[in-house]
């Protein structure tokens, strides 16, 4: 197994308010893992913290052997680690093609965006019949597909989710976590947050459980599956 990124004893505050507070883990190369845990329990604030748009107080980040704690957000992205921002984040007013072109923009490699355009096509095909529509007409879950989409066309080495089914209709649901695993068989590394606790451990190898900013449970997402605890707490008894 190839450790892509290791966090070591991240601790995040916001003022006076710790809201990660010491967390350790591991995102294998090539796998999805999962975050899990209830409201307020430091999983956005985890993200945030990789992503570079928060620094953390303690701690450190390793990605693919190099220390990158405390890099700022830009350099991150460039080396590869792009979040599907939470409540999606597209740009309303533009189109579907726009927001996407967005998305590859440090990129100089004019055939390799090319190629992403169109996985990103074959991955939503209903991009394709709408690359002229303004984003802010799509529906809940086709805006969803866009910001996945356009994190694509950055060519990440690791895709960070934030809650991609939120709010979503559940054929839409059951869609994006096929998607999601149809990206991870490309080989892209994925880490997953997510409220639908057992869909995100079904697709996960690795599964971590946080709560009130402390991994609590760490195991593969099968044993995390069937584990009493979890399926109390998580998957309503
Ligand atoms: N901007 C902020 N300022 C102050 N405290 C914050 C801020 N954002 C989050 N917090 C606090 O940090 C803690 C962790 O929040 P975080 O958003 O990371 O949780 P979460 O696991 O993503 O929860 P949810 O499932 O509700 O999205 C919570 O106690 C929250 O109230
Ligand atoms: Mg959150």
């Amino acid at each position: 197994m190839s450790v892509l990124l290791e966090v070591q004893d991240l601790a995040v505050a916001y003022g006076h308010i710790d809201a990660v507070k010491g967390v350790s883990f591991q995102l294998e190369e090539g796998k999805i893992t999962a975050l899990v845990g209830a409201n307020g329990a430091g999983k956005s604030t985890t993200l945030l913290a990789l992503s570079g748009l928060l620094r953390p107080k303690v701690g450190s980040v390793r990605f693919a052997g190099e220390d990158i704690t405390g890099l700022a957000p830009h350099q991150i992205v460039r080396r590869g680690i792009v979040q599907v921002a939470e409540g999606r984040a597209i740009l309303t007013t533009l189109t579907v093609r726009e927001n996407l072109d967005l998305g590859a923009y440090t990129r100089q490699d004019r055939a390799g965006v090319a190629d992403s355009l169109a996985r990103v096509f074959n991955l939503f095909p209903l991009l394709e019949e709408r690359t002229s529509q303004y984003a802010g007409n799509l529906s809940g879950g086709e805006q969803q597909m866009l910001a996945i989409g356009r994190a694509l066309m950055a060519k990440p080495r690791l895709l960070l989710l934030d809650e991609p089914s939120m709010g979503l209709a559940p054929l839409m649901v059951q869609e994006i976590f096929r998607t999601l695993v149809e990206i991870n068989r490309d080989g892209l590394t994925v880490l997953l947050v997510e409220q639908n606790v057992r869909q995100a451990l079904k697709i996960s190898t690795q599964g971590y459980v946080l709560e009130t900013g402390l991994v609590v449970l760490a195991d593969t997402g099968a044993s995390l599956l069937a584990n009493p605890k979890i399926v109390e707490h998580y998957l309503g008894g």
